[in-house]
């Protein structure tokens, strides 16, 4: 048997994904779903794709099998590692308030449980109590978290560049790392799909919400517009007025609602906007070049031309400059420190570009921006172009408020390396600023494509 799909039945299926989990089929593409209903056919023996679906419509489990198919369960440990240096500090900062304990968390969605057991890791390391913390985790894949519940991985979830929290948390055994109970008795898994009412007011139900911090990250970037509203409200509902949510890098600017930068060492974590004027200039002068504020822009700002940044205070942007890799110390903040990372400690063992980028990183780091763009033009004179040196100097420029610059150099990394998801996602978050929507969405949709592909590997 070899079953086919019509583009109408396609669109049906399409059709009714939006539908169960508010996924925007654009994102995976129309290749990816039909395999993914041609796969269902195969395994229960049906040729007629119409019936199939209707099938699906009307048995729970059918439904369920297909949406197997169609997520994207990629995660690991400790995925933005700056996400969890300002999770330590936030939920410390609450557990230390009388009457604030336990801090309440919820990742949704978790995968297959890297994100909440990360959660967890993070606070015991940081000498919170498992009564200091109430962690939910939801998911919509039964086999994610069947996965969660086992809490065995391969080296596949483990990518960070510091393993250590590895040897504290984890046994190794037949080739798999599996967690320590201490570790998975902190997190508390549920079914849910996020676009239910349900998830809402069982929250509230259960007495587990208001949280003080919701983890809602790399979902809302596969889901339709309407979706991510019903997600943005759920989220809006749960969270305590002063709590903090964590979405993933490209995903801020879907966030339509009141929402600013809650820190300015990560651009992922963001609280609700204060409407006083002191609260409004703040945000102003932190996210003057975030597309996420473009309505609380100058008309210049809406017409696409962006305020350069040159306040002394850090940006979001810089942010991301900071989140690049190869990481620098932290001592290399400073100027001196900066200069002596890219003059005098010249790591032999790193190839060139490697070495090139760690140096111009850490200028760019200590907001020697100049230095940076000099140190990586000077060595693309002599060297042959390379995606990661437009990238970086995409990112300073992107600093210091030289969008056309930045642009320029994100679309010169996408010509070497059409895969580059941080140039796609950055187009995107430019193009939307502008007011580009069309291209805001080809290339967050383009970006969607390449880790769901990574996801796949
Ligand atoms: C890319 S993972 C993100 C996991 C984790 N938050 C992270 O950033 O590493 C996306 C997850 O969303 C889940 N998902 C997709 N649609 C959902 C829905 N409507 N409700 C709940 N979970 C959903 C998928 O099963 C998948 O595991």
């Amino acid at each position: 048997m070899n079953p086919t799909i019509t583009p109408i039945r396609l669109t049906q299926a399409e059709d009714l994904l939006r539908q169960w989990i508010g996924l925007d089929p654009s994102t995976l593409g129309h290749a990816a779903i039909s395999r993914a209903v041609l796969t269902r056919m195969t395994k229960l023996g049906v040729d007629n794709a119409e019936k199939y679906l209707d099938d699906a419509t009307e048995d729970a489990t059918e439904r369920n099998n297909l949406i197997e198919e169609i997520v994207v369960p990629e995660s690991w440990f400790f995925r933005d590692p700056q996400v969890y240096a300002f999770l330590k500090t936030f939920a410390c900062e609450r557990a230390a308030i009388p009457g604030r304990t336990p801090v309440r968390i919820l990742s949704a969605p978790c995968a297959a449980g890297q994100e909440p057991y990360s959660i967890a890791m993070c606070l015991l390391d940081a000498g919170l109590s498992p009564s200091d913390m109430a962690i939910d985790a939801i998911e919509i894949s039964h086999v994610c978290l069947g996965k969660a519940g086992a809490a065995e991985y391969s080296a596949n979830a483990f990518r960070t560049a510091d393993l250590s929290f590895r040897d504290r948390w984890f046994t190794r055994h037949d080739g798999a790392f599996a967690l320590q109970g201490a570790v998975r008795r902190c997190v508390r898994f549920n079914w849910a799909n996020v676009l239910d009412e349900a998830l809402v007011t069982e929250a509230f139900a259960s007495g587990r919400a208001p949280y003080d911090i919701i983890f809602c990250r790399n979902l809302l970037i596969y889901l339709t517009p309407a979706a991510r509203s019903r997600v943005e409200q759920a989220i809006n509902t749960m969270l305590q007025p002063d709590g903090v949510v964590v979405v993933g890098a490209a995903e801020s600017p879907i966030l339509k609602g009141d929402w600013v930068p809650a820190s300015d060492t990560t651009v992922f974590v963001l609280r609700h906007g204060g409407r006083d004027k002191t609260a409004q200039s703040a945000q102003k002068t932190r996210a003057s070049i975030r597309p996420g504020f473009i309505n609380e822009q100058s008309a210049d700002a809406r017409s696409g031309h962006l305020p350069s940044v040159r306040t002394p205070t850090t940006t979001t942007a810089e942010a991301q400059v900071a989140a690049l890799s190869p990481k620098v110390e932290p001592g290399a903040t400073a100027a001196s420190d900066a200069d002596r990372e890219a003059g005098n400690s010249q790591d032999k063992s790193l190839s060139p570009i490697t070495e090139v980028i760690r140096q111009a990183n850490a200028l760019a780091n200590a907001r020697q921006f100049a230095a940076a763009l000099t140190m990586c033009e000077t060595f693309q004179e002599k060297h042959p172009p390379s995606s990661e040196l437009f990238l970086l100097m995409g990112m300073i420029h992107l600093t210091t408020g030289e969008v056309a610059k930045a642009q320029a150099n994100f679309h010169k990394t996408l010509y070497l390396d059409p895969q580059n998801e941080e140039a796609l996602l950055s187009l995107s978050i430019l193009s939307a600023h502008g007011g580009d929507t069309a291209w805001a969405d080809h290339y967050r949709q383009a970006a969607a494509r390449v880790f769901a592909r990574k996801g796949a590997q």
